[in-house]
Order: structure tokens, then sequence, then C-alpha cells
């Protein structure tokens, strides 16, 4: 029977009370699957193992998560460790050594889900943003020179090298043909007169391989202001690290807040673990009361099932999330609740009960 081996970085504040709920699902399905199981290994990295040694994991870290099939983290950052450190020496290193380039972020209003838009109906919100997650804006590459003095200079570069634009805007043509959907990229060509105007050449470029393919360009600002006026109009999104970043908080917004909002890491080529997590952070103003929202977690497990070819357990996953929601018996606090983040994980397993 194939056993997944997955790591799991629960981390700080939230992380590891959300997370709990996921191997809880995750172990629950493959129980009832009887087809595939789970080997789960816990690493106790994060915030509080910095502050006993210094550093957020150890450094033979990346070797020892490579022997994974995938990764299963939680939230990295707390108050006390500063947070570019936190997120550059465990969340962003995890991402860029092992090439996770894609982040798969579904945008996507389930039924009973709290919409703050007017009119919207679920179905109406139905996106997969990707997000490039090895570069642009988040390259890490910069300069920060006279460091006090008044002539201080800071420079943050946007890195769009050629092959890690093109095979984000490729992956994203090759998605968007598969689920026969629209694509948009998301740019901001006027302003940033190299990175994106470049990465619109690209894009055209790269189109012309899929004819078959409707596509659609959009300044970010604009953007932004139609994620809220009419968003059903995208489908397939395609935009770079930071501006998919910011519009996937705000696509959460939209369709039941961080809560719910997941993300899938991919190295799609699979030469290298891909990691799953929910895109919100450790939220230190409600972490250790034990009622943190789990769904997002539980939808970031879906993504892994999905990744791991057993795409009709993600479903089954994405629609217990849905009746939890419709029958709004155990709803976590953020959605108007009283049901604490075990309870909601145990309601999650009752729902899939069904598939005995
Ligand atoms: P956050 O996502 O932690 O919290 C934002 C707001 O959303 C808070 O009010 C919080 O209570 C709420 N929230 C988030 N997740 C929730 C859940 N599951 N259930 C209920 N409410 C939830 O963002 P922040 O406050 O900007 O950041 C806190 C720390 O987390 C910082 O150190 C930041 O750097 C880090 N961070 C980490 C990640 C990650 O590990 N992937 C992502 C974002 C932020
Ligand atoms: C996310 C997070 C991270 C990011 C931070 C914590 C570095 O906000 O996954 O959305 O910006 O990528
Ligand atoms: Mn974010």
């Amino acid at each position: 029977m194939k056993k997944y081996k997955i790591a799991v970085i629960a981390g700080d504040g939230i992380g590891p009370e959300v997370i709990g709920e996921g191997v809880r699902v995750l172990e629950r399905v493959a129980e009832l699957d009887g087809g595939f199981g789970f080997e789960f290994t816990h690493f106790p990295w994060g915030c509080e193992y910095y502050l006993e040694t210094g550093k957020m994991m150890p450094d033979d870290a990346i070797a020892t998560l490579s022997e994974f099939d995938a990764i299963y983290l939680g939230a990295v950052g707390y108050p006390g460790v500063p947070d570019h450190i936190s997120l550059w020496d465990l969340l962003l290193k995890i991402r860029h050594e092992f090439d996770q380039y894609v982040n798969v972020r579904p945008v996507k209003l389930l039924k009973g889900a709290p919409c703050p838009l007017k009119g919207v109906a679920p179905g109406e919100i139905d996106m997969i943003v990707i997000r490039e997650n090895s570069e642009g804006e988040y390259a890490g590459a910069g300069d920060w020179l006279y460091r006090g003095q008044p002539n201080e200079v800071v420079l943050q570069t946007g890195v769009f090298s050629r092959k890690g634009t093109e095979r984000i805007i490729r992956y994203a043509f090759e998605l968007a043909r598969k689920e026969g959907k629209t694509l948009t990229s998301i740019s901001k060509g006027n302003a940033l007169n190299y990175s994106m105007v470049f990465w619109d050449s690209v894009f055209a470029e790269v189109g012309k391989e899929y004819p078959d393919v409707k596509c659609a360009s959009y300044l970010v600002d604009a953007a932004s202001m139609f994620f809220v006026k009419d968003p059903g109009r995208f489908e397939v999104v395609v935009t770079s690290n930071l501006f998919g970043d910011i519009l996937t908080d705000l696509g959460a917004a939209i369709t039941g807040g961080m809560g719910l909002a997941a993300g899938a890491n991919l190295n799609p080529e699979r030469r290298f673990p891909s990691m799953f997590e929910p895109i919100h952070g450790s939220a230190p103003d409600i972490a250790g009361r034990g009622i943190a929202d789990p769904l997002a977690s539980i939808w970031s497990a879906s993504q892994m099932l999905d990744f791991f070819g057993h795409e009709c357990w993600g479903e089954r996953l994405i629609g217990a999330i849905e009746q939890l929601m419709v029958e709004a018996k155990a709803l976590p606090s953020d959605l108007g609740g009283t049901s604490s983040t075990h309870e909601v994980g145990d309601a999650i397993i009752a729902i899939l009960e069904k598939y005995r």
C-alpha cells in the first residue's frame, strides 16, 4: 500500500492548532479509502525553536525535508522574532530551495461562505490564482547602503528571469487549456517599465502557442477593483509574486475570509517535495485559544490529495467544508459560530463518514 511520507511543520501561533485538525482529517481519509496511508513526521521548527537555538530550522533541514513526499505547513512568524528573519529562514527558504515556483491559490465562493459583496451567489466567484513563487519582487535581491546615515539608500530589486517568467505563464496556460477556462494575466506594465513590460511580452509570446485559450490582461490596480466589483470575470489568473500575495488576501476576503484560504506551493516536475499550507499567518491575536478556523488547512490538505492523484478525495473534502458551512451547526468563530478548532475538525470528519 502506498504510504505518503509527510513532513509536518506546524510552526507558530495558530499553526499547530489548525494543522492538527488537517492531520486528523487526512488520517481519516486514508482509513476510509483503505488504498493509501500517511506517515507524518513532525518537526518543531519555527520561532520558539529560533529563540532556543538561534535558528528557525537546523542547517540540514533542507536535506532532511527532501526525503519526504510533501510538506504540510501551518504558519510561521511570531512577535519576538523579526518577520523578515522568521519568514526568510523557513517558509521562503523552503519555497526557493525546493523550486516550488507555482503557488496555486483557489479563490472560490463555496455555498454557505459569507461574502461581503452584494448580490454575489456561490459559484459566481470561482478563480484559480497562479502566483509566481520563486522570484519577482520576493527574490531577496537588493542592498542597504549608508545605513543610518542621512544619505541612506535601500534597493529591493524585482527579479524576472526569462525562465522564471515563461514557466509560470506556461503553467497557467496549460491549466486554463486543461480546464477549458479563460486566462487573465495581472501586471503593471505602465509603471514597472522593465519587469512588467517584459512580463506582458512573455504573456503575449507564450499565448501564441495557445490560440484556444481566451486571454485577458489587466493592470493590477484595475484588477483589484474588478476583484470587488465583478469577480466573475476571472477564471484562471496568473500574476507575479507580490501581486499574487496581495490579490489572494483580497480573494480570501471576498470568499469567506482568511480562515478559508488555502495554497499549494508546487514543484510541478516533482524533483522536490511540494508544500501545502493555509495562506494565513500565525494570528497572534487569537493564538492559544483553540478558536482558529482550521478550514483553510483542511482545504490545503485537499490540494495535497489532488497533487497525489486522489482528486476524488480532494473534491470530497471541499464538499465537506461546503456542507459544514451550509448546515451551520459547527462553525468556527470567524464564520459567526462558537465551535472550537477541534470541534470543527470533528464535524468535518463526521461528514466524511458517509464515504465508509
Ligand atoms: P494573519 O493571517 O496571521 O492574521 C490576519 C487576521 O486574520 C487576524 O485578525 C487573524 O486573527 C485572522 N486569521 C488568520 N487566520 C485565521 C484563522 N485560521 N482563523 C481565524 N482567524 C484567522 O496575518 P498577520 O497578522 O499579518 O501576520 C501574523 C504573523 O504571521 C506575522 O508574523 C506574519 O509575518 C506571519 N505570516 C505568516 C504566513 C505564513 O506562514 N504562511 C502568512 C502570513 C503571515
Ligand atoms: C503568504 C505569506 C508569505 C508571502 C509571507 C509570510 C512571506 O504572506 O504565503 O501569502 O508573502 O508569500
Ligand atoms: Mn500573504
